[in-house]
């Protein structure tokens, strides 16, 4: 299974955006992760397709894009158009949330469904199948640098146990919110393989060891 790094770019200086987005890049980002907030699904309000057009046209590494809205439906082509080579939704949006999946693939973008921590694993069953990713979070939505929800691990194992019981065992598990080494280990643990990290990335001197870190103690703790 691929382990893979996904800077968040919430954490990021805004005074200096692009800087920050090659820094993810050159210090071995696999991804870059773009955190998009409607100040509805959660309070805050955060960026817009124009900042994904600014990476699509800095960098080479692809752009995962979560989309916190209630209407993502409303918006999808407008991120595509951006540059999203993948766009997260949330299984608790207020649309059709496997019409939307649908119209992400229809463009030639990876769809992935997102589950807030309160969420049960059981309500994204249904559409398992027809995603490349899964995105738990591990915090409730909305801000950086908050800390780890442990008791999400159990239901990161389940879907990852649902996933190899589906024939769909190349299924991306990712996580995302208070993920240090530690907390990337124990998510590995339990079977996630892309860990999106903000604050503890952006926030460490030396960004390139803390990615390489990151990576080999999930690439030792990871359990199919
Ligand atoms: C939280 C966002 C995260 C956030 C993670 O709503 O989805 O991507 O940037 O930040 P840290 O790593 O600081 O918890
Ligand atoms: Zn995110």
């Amino acid at each position: 299974m691929q382990i893979q790094i996904l800077p968040s770019l919430l954490a990021a200086d805004f005074g200096c955006l692009r800087a920050e987005a090659l820094r993810a890049e050159s210090e071995g980002a696999d991804s870059l992760h773009l955190d998009i907030m409607d100040a509805h699904f959660v309070p805050n309000l955060s960026m817009g397709p124009d900042v994904v057009r600014m990476c699509k046209d800095a960098l080479h590494i692809p752009l995962s894009v979560h989309l916190m809205m209630t209407r993502p439906d409303q918006y999808l082509i407008n991120f595509i158009e951006a540059g999203a080579d993948s766009l997260l939704i949330h299984i608790e949006a207020e649309c059709d949330v496997p019409k939307a999946l649908h119209r992400i693939h229809e463009q030639g973008v990876r769809a992935g469904i997102t589950v807030n921590p309160d969420t049960p694993a059981q309500m994204i069953f249904p559409v398992l199948d027809t995603v490349e990713e899964v995105l738990c979070m591990t915090v409730h939505p909305g801000y950086g640098g908050q800390s780890f929800i442990s008791e999400v691990l159990p239901k990161i194992r389940s879907l990852r146990d649902a996933a190899n019981q589906n024939d769909q065992a190349d299924l991306d598990i990712m996580v995302d919110g208070g993920i240090t080494d530690e907390t990337a280990a124990a998510c590995a643990r339990a079977g996630a393989n892309l860990f999106v990290a903000g604050t503890s990335l952006y926030g460490d001197p030396d960004m390139k060891q803390a990615i390489e870190r990151m990576r080999r103690g999930a690439c030792e703790a990871f359990v199919s």
